[in-house]
């Protein structure tokens, strides 16, 4: 395969620095809070607290972390079942195996392509007439797009199942005019380098119930039990974010917002210039909700645009464009073969049609208009002219 490498690369979701991070970061090195915790570590929980109207929040070494100990905190042990959206990264669902307990996947609805409420509610009402429900439901809001946790919420209270919300890209994102990842028992943040917002590395866990949120930050660090000696009575992590990475994040968080405009712009541009190609289809917003578009995601339906998402992948990777498929669905991952898997409904898999035809466009706020004004030329160039060679191909 030939890459041009005279075009300087374009990066599907890189760090977008604000410039006031060094100013957090100096200070933490001023007053030589370097060690683990310190003022940085208590003022980005409180401000992220603030920002999305949890009632606490514990600053972690990142989002997968920040799962885990929601988990823990919900007593998930060997045995026990959780239910995950099949739909996502593995970060989601890998903590579910930490813990020895078995994830069981849920599909995705069409409209959101997160978890399907149908699905869900299937799969619920076989767990309680086996007399096994799950410990937790991981409900993951995808590409900044809120599940449709109205309708999520309800089920589960009916179940009286505990939610955990992966948040991790959706930081930003509203849902009938609240947070995303406000709205589960626990909700997980990541600062993940291709976050809307970064830390480098880190994770976030909030939740309203503080005193959960305070055990989290016992778990974190160790399970040291208050005694003059070290005792521990139960098993612990060494999950705590760093003072310095904090400072960053600090900074970063007073920049949200414009991220999540920025995001939003790019997605509108990539609207207007490409969705009068047939075939391709963008996705969409859910109604009430406001998606901080972390990534632009589309499909790419094959007869219409007589070309596949893999050819498309190919016409940007060898352009230098860093564009990426949608997540391949966890119940087809080697890792969870054998996994039970709940389909939106009988002989309808929403989530391995998303994944067959579904692509991730650069969406970086740092993105250039002259940059987008590149992968969009790509695009349409790949449409025009048809794509050579079907040169890589994805597992399916
Ligand atoms: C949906 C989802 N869940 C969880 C994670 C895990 O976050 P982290 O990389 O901070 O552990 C990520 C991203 O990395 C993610 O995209």
């Amino acid at each position: 395969m030939v890459m041009k490498l005279s075009q300087s690369r374009i990066y599907l979701s890189p760090p977008h620095m604000s410039g006031n991070e060094l100013s957090f970061v100096e200070n933490a090195f001023r007053s030589n809070w370097i060690a683990p915790l310190g003022p940085n570590v208590d003022g980005f929980e409180k401000e992220i607290a603030e920002k999305v109207g949890a009632g606490a929040a514990a600053a972690v070494s990142s989002g997968t972390a920040a799962i885990h100990l929601a988990l823990s905190l919900l007593g998930v042990n060997r045995g026990d079942k959780v239910f995950c959206s099949t739909l996502t990264f593995v970060a989601s669902a890998n903590p579910i195996l930490y813990q020895g307990a078995e994830p069981v996947f849920i599909d995705s609805d069409l409209e959101s392509w997160n978890m399907s409420p149908r699905a869900l509610k299937k799969a619920l009402h076989e767990a309680a007439l086996n007399g096994k429900l799950p410990k937790a439901v991981i409900v993951v809001n995808l590409y900044g797009q809120s599940a449709k946790m109205d309708e999520i919420l309800t089920i589960c209270k009916e179940y009286e199942v505990p939610i955990i919300e992966d948040a991790a890209e959706s930081l930003g994102s509203k849902y009938k005019g609240k947070a995303s990842g406000t709205f589960g028992d626990f909700g997980v943040y990541s600062f993940n380098g291709n976050k809307i917002i970064t830390t480098s590395g880190g994770g976030m866990l909030v939740s309203d119930d503080a005193d959960a949120i305070e055990k989290s930050r016992y778990l974190a660090t160790q399970a040291r039990d208050p005694a003059p000696y070290y005792r521990h009575s139960v098993t612990g992590f060494n999950y705590r974010m760093s003072n310095i990475l904090a400072g960053i994040g600090r900074a970063q968080l007073q920049v949200l917002d414009e991220r999540v405009q920025l995001r939003r712009n790019i997605f509108d541009k990539y609207f207007k210039s490409l969705n009068d190609l047939s075939g391709i289809e963008f996705m969409k917003e859910l109604s009430e909700s406001q998606s901080n578009r972390w990534l632009t995601t589309l499909t790419v339906n094959e007869e219409q645009a007589g070309m596949n998402v893999n050819q498309l992948l190919d016409a940007l990777y060898k352009e230098n464009i860093e564009a990426r498929p949608v997540w391949k669905p966890l119940h087809l991952q080697p890792l969870f073969k054998g996994a039970t898997y709940y389909p939106h409904e009988n002989g309808n898999s929403v989530s391995e049609r998303l994944f067959k035809t579904g692509i991730c466009l650069p969406s970086g706020s740092s993105l250039s208009g002259t940059e987008q004004q590149r992968i969009i030329q790509c695009i349409r160039d790949a449409y025009s002219n048809g794509v050579d060679l079907k040169l890589q191909e994805y597992e399916v």
